[in-house]
């Protein structure tokens, strides 16, 4: 009998001491371990770390150089690896790998065309790692089909009875379990993410759409409190490797209070804050969050500090928005979106303290930083005047498979982004076009690819008709 296995898929768990940690993935009957990776250190045998009905999630671990290319084998395969911390490492973007209704069902060729062009790209010269900076996974429709959850997140049972919400996790964590198999089985994911590890942060819909922006009486119910335990659980098994009391080095807080990490490469620190764990209407984090972003601001880093913001941190003034969704019906069902930005009024002074923050991180001589992002399904980017002459740029490259919205809305967002937006004073912020486009928002779906010149980071959008972008020199 032949036994259907998903995997590897490679997570990046630390780097430390010129050794790269690595887990690799597989999802594979319960009963059955898939087959060990072999390294030159030795055989490496996968672990259950999750199981659901009959399946489970599996992991190895296992060491490889961090700053020479190496490879592993398993099931008769040669994977090649380029070393995470090896000079000028080659790294690739992506974020929204879905869309809210449906996703499943889209024909897959055309679903995952821009992670076929990454793989076209990797054997040109291969990535490093692999950022996926948010909405992995559109789990939202995890909630249909239960009479507990069908309603969410406008409607829940007040005080449901322990069986109803017993019930209710068997049928999340078989509906979130669906989706993120059928995912890590999609050719063109599969085939890079056994080649290049991966380093995740998650946004809302890994979660459920709008998730920390709900109402207080949503989040903090029996069903919503539910939702977000049994999300969690598979990311930490599938976008982490992981599970609670086990959390990788690269990770803020053992106890995971927040899901915030960081990896230092040479001359590259990777700055990655949970902006979803602790976030409420009012807080976009809880204090460990905010600790572990002064921590790194504190500490200070030689080099250039990729700070990995799920929600652009650089945007237009928001609050013409809000008022054009008022005036513009069509527009409405973008709002729930646009009230999760850092740019809300409800944010402001989150928005200033993370600003001062990346402001005080580039202060030093020595110290640049550059900000990624995903989550608004358009390619932009921005920037912010910091102090000594030096510039925040902030790349947003986001729908990976997410379709763009309509080139009208790219448009109306980039007539408002004219009118600009100064939160810190003396420092405006400013929107720009993509090299080589016209409009200040790319209505493409797309990825990003960070890779360095004569020791400069450059940046290049993948755009999904009009190819790779020129490269803007960092
Ligand atoms: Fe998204």
């Amino acid at each position: 009998m032949t036994v259907s296995i998903t995997g590897p898929v490679l997570i990046l768990d630390s780097v430390r001491d010129d050794t790269m940690r690595l887990a690799a993935l597989f999802v594979a009957p319960a009963d059955t371990a898939p087959p060990p990776v072999e390294t030159e250190d030795g055989t490496h045998h996968p672990e259950a770390i999750l199981s659901c009905g009959d399946r489970a999630v599996w992991r190895a671990r296992f060491d490889r150089p961090a700053t020479s290319p190496s490879h592993y084998a398993w099931a008769g395969t040669r994977f090649d690896l380029a070393g995470a911390a090896a000079p000028d490492p080659r790294i690739a973007y992506v974020s929204c790998n879905g869309e809210e209704h449906g996703d499943l069902d889209r024909d897959p060729v055309e679903r995952n065309v821009i992670w076929a062009r990454l793989g076209e790209h990797h054997r040109e010269a291969p990535f490093a790692l692999l950022i996926h900076g948010g909405d992995q996974v559109y789990a939202d429709e995890a909630t249909d089909g239960h009479p507990a959850s069908a309603g969410w997140p406008d409607a829940w049972p007040e005080d449901p009875e322990s069986d109803t919400l017993e019930d209710l996790r068997v049928h999340l964590r078989q509906r979130f379990f669906d989706r993120y198999h059928a995912l890590y089985t999609a050719e063109g994911f599969r085939w890079l993410t056994a080649r290049v590890p991966s380093v995740m942060q998650w946004d809302d819909h890994d979660i459920c759409d709008g998730w920390g922006s709900l109402p207080r009486s949503a989040a903090r119910s029996s069903v919503g409190r539910l939702i977000f335990d049994v999300a969690r659980e598979m990311a930490l098994a599938f976008q982490h490797g992981t599970r609670d009391g086990d959390l990788p080095a690269r990770f803020a807080d053992p106890d995971g209070s927040h899901l915030g990490w960081q990896v230092d490469l040479p001359g590259l620190r990777l700055l990655a804050p949970d902006l979803r764990s602790q976030r409420t209407r009012r807080e976009i984090m809880g204090r460990e969050g905010w600790d572990m972003v002064e921590d790194a601001a504190r500490d200070g880093f030689a080099g250039r500090t990729l700070f990995i913001s799920s929600v652009p941190l650089l945007g237009p003034r928001l609050s013409l928005l809000e008022l054009l969704m008022v005036i513009v019906p069509k527009m409405q069902k973008y709002e729930d979106d646009l009230r999760d930005q850092w740019q809300s009024r409800a944010h402001r002074s989150s928005w200033r303290r993370m600003l001062q923050l990346c402001r005080r991180m580039a202060a030093p001589e020595s110290a640049q930083v550059t900000v990624v992002s995903g989550e608004i399904h358009l390619a932009t980017r921005a920037t912010m005047g910091l102090d000594r002459g030096k510039v925040l740029h902030q790349l947003v490259a986001s729908g990976v498979s997410h379709p763009a919205p309509p080139v009208a809305w790219a448009r109306t967002l980039g007539t408002l982004a004219t009118l600009g937006e100064s939160p810190l004073r003396g420092h405006p912020i400013r929107i720009h076009p993509l090299p080589g486009q016209s409009g200040r928002y790319t209505a493409q779906r797309n990825a990003l690819i960070l890779d360095h010149e004569d020791g400069a980071m450059r940046a290049r959008w993948l755009l999904e008709e009009s190819g790779p972008t020129p490269p803007l020199v960092l």
